[in-house]
């Protein structure tokens, strides 16, 4: 089995069931990615049930009173997130009839959604072919490959990104972007991940080559 697939097949023995997998619903799929920004899963999960329960629609959200929304927030930190939630609820209640930009390049528009979000709205919402990069994403693809671009470099992204795309398995966008994100939370670990029981070890460079440990390259600026 490829990459790709051997990393699918990974995801759907291992992975988390968590409430923001089990929907298509871009609303909650927006909220779920702008609360795990700078937070664990663990810490932001009560936060997002909360949430749901409180604001079931992004209409719910929009006529909330700012007052309340950073008050739900509170201990979650980064407060300007909640602001911009709640701004971003109000534009896409009146501006859009509630309904979130279908695509990746209409998501980016709205303020708070940058491109890994917009991508995993695109993607695990719409199943569009966009790639997810982030922290996960880059540790995986530069161990399995032995990329040794600094992922701090301006380049770096783009590069990444580039190669994430060409490995999205056709019609399989949502699985494989939760799959490599899943992988590299909870088997490709920063410190000390556990190689000898991993279902990518017979391929993985980084491993043959003996540089698990000093991949992916991040130079401080
Ligand atoms: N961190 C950011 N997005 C996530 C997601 N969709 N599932 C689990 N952890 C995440």
């Amino acid at each position: 089995m490829n990459f790709s697939n051997t990393l699918i097949h990974w995801y759907l023995q291992n992975k988390r069931d968590l409430p923001w997998r089990n929907t298509v619903n871009p609303y909650q799929i927006w909220l779920s990615e702008i609360m795990l920004q700078q937070t664990r899963v663990a810490q932001g999960l009560p936060y997002f049930l909360k949430f749901i329960d409180r604001f079931p629609t992004v209409f719910d959200l929009a006529n909330a009173d700012e007052q309340e929304v950073l008050k739900l927030w509170q201990g979650l930190g980064y407060y300007s997130r909640a602001r911009n939630l709640h701004k971003t609820s109000q534009i896409v209640a009146l501006n859009f009839e509630g309904k979130f930009p279908d695509n990746y390049n209409d998501l980016l528009e709205l303020k708070g959604i940058g491109e890994y979000t917009a991508a995993a709205i695109a993607s695990f919402a719409y199943n569009e072919n966009v790639p997810v990069v982030d922290g996960n994403v880059f540790r995986v693809l530069s161990r399995y490959f032995n990329i040794e671009t600094d992922i701090a470099s301006s380049g770096a992204k783009k590069e990444f990104t580039a190669l994430a795309k060409e490995l999205l398995p056709d019609g399989k966008t949502n699985l494989f972007n939760q799959a490599i994100m899943e992988f590299g939370a909870l088997q490709c670990v920063p410190k000390n991940p556990n190689c000898e029981n991993c279902v990518l070890n017979s391929s993985c460079l980084a491993l043959k080559f003996k540089k698990v440990s000093d991949l992916p390259i991040k130079l401080k600026k």
